[in-house]
């Protein structure tokens, strides 16, 4: 590290106008004194539309503990795109995500990172991480959810053997399936893990409008700690049998023991329809759009041409927070219009409510 300096303090003496860490990143491409980077080491084609990078992060970078998330930036002509992955790897070792391709950023990502690229980073976040203290566990996840689940797979099941742990995995079918031969070749090393896959393109949806389906999985689901990741109507559902058997405890002691721990992806942005939106300005970047009540103003800003400071687009992570100058913003979660000046805006959940000022 200390070379790393004296060479930095070097570089600067000989070069201008290149800053000294633009001259050392040139040999090091992780290093770089303002914006964590990581260099791709790695990538492995999962399924046909997904696959998996592991990357060497540079100077900055926290050990991830398993089931959490890293924000990652990538440039798609010339401008940089952040969004949330989980870490798929296990805690302890260099981390990797599993991208499946949805649009643009996780597009470029599957089918165009190759060794030796550079990915912009931040560090881990994140609470849908393993209990602290042993306990059967029943693991919920479908598509690409199973990206943290994974990480928490691979940390627990070979470490301990005698943790007792249920997934149950939807996919389209086999083929979409990611990590399926790595899950059957840990189930069938390790007998305390039992895996369930459920092929939705020949037995339908995992219902959970009743415990039907549930009690026949996994009779035991109400003495486990379950962990469920997957798209948005699969984590409602779940959420609501879990509150139906949790309301049903008072009276039935057999009902529902478990906690459900859930990690979305995604978010519905319910609020904004129909009410009315306004002149956005951009005061730094000079821009005036017209906006509607529900879009929000991440989406507004970068259609606009305006680099906008993002990373979960669904109001956990406030990478995008902005401060407001003037102006009424509606929460698209809650449909609530606030607006102080000065007043830290969300603007990945916030629409315009009225004109509104923005201090980027
Ligand atoms: C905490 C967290 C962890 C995540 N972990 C992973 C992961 O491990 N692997 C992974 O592949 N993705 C993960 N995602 C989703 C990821 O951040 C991006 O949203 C996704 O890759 C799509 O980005 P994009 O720019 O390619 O698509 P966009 O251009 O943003 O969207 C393209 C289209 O896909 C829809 N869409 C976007 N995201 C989703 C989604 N998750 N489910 C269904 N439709 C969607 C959009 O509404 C849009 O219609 C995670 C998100 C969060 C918040
Ligand atoms: S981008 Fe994460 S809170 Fe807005």
């Amino acid at each position: 590290m200390i070379r790393l300096r004296k060479l930095a303090r070097a570089a600067s003496l000989l070069t201008t106008p290149l800053a000294p860490e633009d001259i050392l990143s040139l040999f090091n491409p992780v290093f770089s004194a303002r914006q964590l980077r990581g260099v791709v080491t790695r990538v492995v084609p999962e399924t046909a539309d997904s696959a998996t990078i592991f990357f060497r992060p540079g100077r900055g970078w926290q050990a991830h503990l398993a089931g959490q998330w890293a924000r990652i930036g990538v440039e798609l002509d010339g401008v940089r795109h952040w969004r949330s992955y989980s870490l798929s790897a296990p805690a302890g070792q260099d981390p990797a995500i599993t991208v499946t391709d949805m649009g643009a950023v996780s597009g470029a990502l599957v089918r165009g990172t190759k060794p030796g690229d550079v990915l912009f980073l931040a560090p881990p976040q994140g609470d849908f991480v393993l209990p602290e203290h042993p306990r059967p566990l029943l693991m919920l996840t479908a598509g690409s959810g199973i990206t943290p689940v994974m990480s928490m797979i691979r940390t627990l099941v070979p470490h301990r053997p005698d943790s007792d742990v249920v997934l149950i995995h939807t996919a389209r079918t086999a083929a979409d399936t990611i990590f399926r031969e790595e899950l059957a070749e840990l189930a069938d090393q390790f007998p305390n893990f039992r895996v369930t896959h459920w092929f939705t393109g020949e037995q339908g949806r995992l219902d959970f409008t009743s415990a039907a389906d549930l009690d026949r999985l996994c009779p035991d689901w109400r003495q486990r700690a379950a962990y469920a990741c997957g798209p948005e109507g699969f984590l409602d559902d779940a959420e609501t049998l879990w509150e139906a058997e949790a309301a049903e405890a008072t009276e039935a002691p057999s009902a529902v023991e478990g906690s459900l721990t859930i990690e979305r992806f995604s978010t519905k942005l319910a609020g904004g329809e129909g009410h009315d939106g306004g002149l956005v300005t951009f005061e730094a970047s000079d821009r005036e759009v017209e906006a509607d009540g529900d879009t929000p103003l991440l989406d507004v800003g970068e259609d606009a041409g305006i680099l906008m400071p993002s990373g979960c687009r669904m109001g956990i992570c406030h990478s995008c927070l902005i401060p407001l100058r003037a102006g009424h913003v509606r929460d698209l979660r809650t449909d609530e219009v606030h607006g102080e000046p000065g007043q830290l805006i969300q603007t990945c959940v916030s629409a315009a409510a009225g004109p509104v000022n923005l201090d980027l």
